[in-house]
């Protein structure tokens, strides 16, 4: 293998399935158990703000309670041990990345522990229960805290830096994402066009898997740390 200067590791779902966190498009996968218009499009916030804080609500104290496992710690090795500049881009609401120690990660599509301000966008933290009746502790107005995920329909969170990295990175690694959701099921296109090794952690076959040069399939939880004892043998 090269030596990697700069490495991207995109995740998704299927990281934290090992952990007990539902996936999204899986038999019992929450897209399965509510529908996306109902809970995740600003247009259903507007429409019944109170049915969504209460999925939001609900989710909550699961995430919170939610243990990291061997794929998000073997991240941990790799930028403690490996002598490269390694960022997490991932599409998951969930915190299990910072309390595996991972650094540098950029939550694209939001965090559960976060609340937004629609009317002055004050964030804050939060792992608190939430409904219409809150007042943004910023601006002091009533029904305008949104947790702070990014619905279908709005922009994606961080990607001008997002954005330098994927043209800057030398290796590509996707964990545990179906790559139907865009923009960043095509961020292996960008990497892979600045030259980038494209490597897909899997499950099973995804529907953007012909992008990657390689394909490890099998549970993150075991295919990802061998992955990263192989690169550190090799560093
Ligand atoms: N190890 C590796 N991969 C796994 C594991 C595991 N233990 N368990 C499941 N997977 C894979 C599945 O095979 C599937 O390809 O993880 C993927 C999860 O896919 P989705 O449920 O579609 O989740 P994700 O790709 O993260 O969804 C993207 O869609 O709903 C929106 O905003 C939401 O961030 C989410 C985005």
């Amino acid at each position: 293998m090269r030596k990697y200067k700069n490495i991207v590791i995109l995740t998704g779902a299927g990281i934290s399935a090992e952990s007990g966190l539902a996936t999204f498009r899986s038999e019992d996968g929450l897209w399965n158990k509510h529908r996306v218009e109902d809970v995740a499009t600003i247009e259903a916030f507007y429409r019944n703000p109170d049915y969504v804080h209460e999925f939001y609500n609900e989710m909550r104290p699961e995430l919170f309670n939610a243990q990291p496992n061997a794929a998000h710690k073997a991240i941990t090795v790799l930028q403690e041990k490996y002598p490269a500049n390694i960022s997490v881009v991932t599409q998951n609401v969930d915190t299990l990345h910072e309390k595996a120690g991972n650094k540098n990660v950029y939550h694209i599509h939001g965090q559960i522990n976060q609340m937004r301000c629609l009317n002055c966008g004050h964030v804050f933290e939060t792992w608190g229960e939430f409904s219409s009746e809150d007042v943004c502790e910023n601006c002091g107005i009533a029904a305008v805290l949104k947790p702070n995920i990014v619905f279908f329909g709005e922009d994606l969170l961080y990607m001008d830096k997002v954005d330098n990295l994927l043209r800057t990175c030398d290796l590509f690694l996707s964990v545990g994402t179906s790559g139907v959701v865009y923009p960043a099921a095509g961020f292996v296109q960008i990497a892979k066009m600045f030259g980038a090794d494209t490597y897909e952690f899997n499950m099973e076959k995804t529907s953007n898997n012909r992008m990657f040069d390689e394909h490890i399939y099998g549970p993150a939880g075991t295919t990802l740390p061998e992955f990263v004892n192989k690169l550190l043998a090799e560093k």
